[in-house]
């Protein structure tokens, strides 16, 4: 019988999941769920064909160099910012990641911290939770409407008109975007969704989503200028990367009154977060959890060995990059 093409699982998984792949390969597992340094990593793959990825390892040319077996790298995550895809395409492994299978859950975790930034739901449990509710006031707590308000999108990929769909038809939210295209007009009209300058977008949003993916480019897409140019009663929610928006600018705008609230699942050099948020109560921090429903993340997984199994069995796969 011919060897079993060997494996390696980059980080703790479901224990089923493994199984699947054990039906398929000679797999080796993490020993603990720590991500593992980039010469860890590089030790592991030495005699492997396939990875089996997550958003946390470094898939780079000084990695490939150094694992000339690897012939597939599949994520379990949609975006891909950690592989350099050019370096992989140049040296003939194929990349994969997990799209749409993720959008609905992420788009509802989008909406709900948006929800929460607005109408100030973790800072109220806070202040519950504290023992400071004294008495009824007027104003206690009191923050903007989401019903009615004007949603900008920056990135209107399949997460972003998810988001956009919610707002749309399940809270009369006027749905504006900016996007590199704009979407075909077919998209658009259900949506009453308006393709907008990124300025526009800035200074019209009530509630401004960033579902961006990360890429140089995007870096500090979001910095002081761009916060300036925002409502003063804005929210901006960051379901996107760490990176794209400056978070020490952020927290300054926050700070300062200039921005109403923000909901952040993301941070630049997570899992450390800019101090200076922590220290504030208008923002809704959450551990880069907006994919994280227990079915999602299961299908997430499946479709990262459905592309491991294809592409190692000469396949092509269900969704690949390269
Ligand atoms: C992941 C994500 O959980 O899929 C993505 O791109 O951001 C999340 O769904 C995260 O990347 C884990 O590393």
């Amino acid at each position: 019988m011919a060897a079993r093409q060997k494996v390696l699982v980059a980080r703790r998984i479901f224990p089923d999941i493994v199984a699947r792949l054990v039906e398929h390969f000679d797999v080796e597992e993490p020993l603990d769920d720590t991500p593992l340094p980039q010469a860890e990593l590089i030790r592991r793959l030495q005699g492997k064909v396939g990875l089996f990825a997550t958003g946390t390892e470094l898939i780079d040319a000084t990695l490939l160099a150094a694992c000339p077996e690897l012939r597939a790298v599949c994520l379990m995550t949609v975006g891909y910012n950690n592989v350099d895809l050019a370096a992989c395409s140049a040296q003939g492994v194929r990349v994969t990641n997990a799209p749409d299978v993720l959008t609905e859950t992420t788009a509802d975790f989008g909406f709900g911290l948006m929800l929460a930034a607005a109408r100030r739901i973790t800072e109220a449990e806070h202040y519950l939770r504290a023992g400071r509710w004294g008495q009824w006031s007027i104003d206690l707590l009191a923050g903007a409407d989401v019903h009615g308000a004007t949603l900008g999108i920056l990135g209107m990929g399949r997460i972003g008109q998810a988001i956009a769909k919610r707002g749309a038809l399940g809270f009369g939210m006027q749905v504006i975007y900016h996007n590199r295209s704009r979407l075909d007009p077919e998209l658009e009209k259900p949506l009453g969704a308006q393709w907008v300058s990124e300025d526009e977008l800035l200074r019209r949003a009530d509630h401004l989503v960033l579902v961006v993916p990360y890429s140089p480019q995007a870096h500090h897409l979001i910095g002081a200028p761009e916060l300036a140019l925002m409502k003063p009663s804005a929210t901006l929610t960051n379901i996107a990367r760490g990176g794209v928006v400056d978070d020490a600018a952020l927290a300054e705008a926050l700070a300062a009154g200039r921005l109403a609230a923000a909901g952040l699942d993301v941070f630049e050099g997570e899992p450390a977060l800019n101090p200076a948020l922590l220290a504030l109560s208008n923002v809704v921090l959450t551990p880069h959890i907006a994919s994280a429903s227990l079915p999602t993340r299961r299908a997430m997984c499946n479709l990262a060995v459905d592309n491991l199994i294809a592409l190692l069995g000469g396949a092509e796969p269900v969704t690949g990059l390269n």
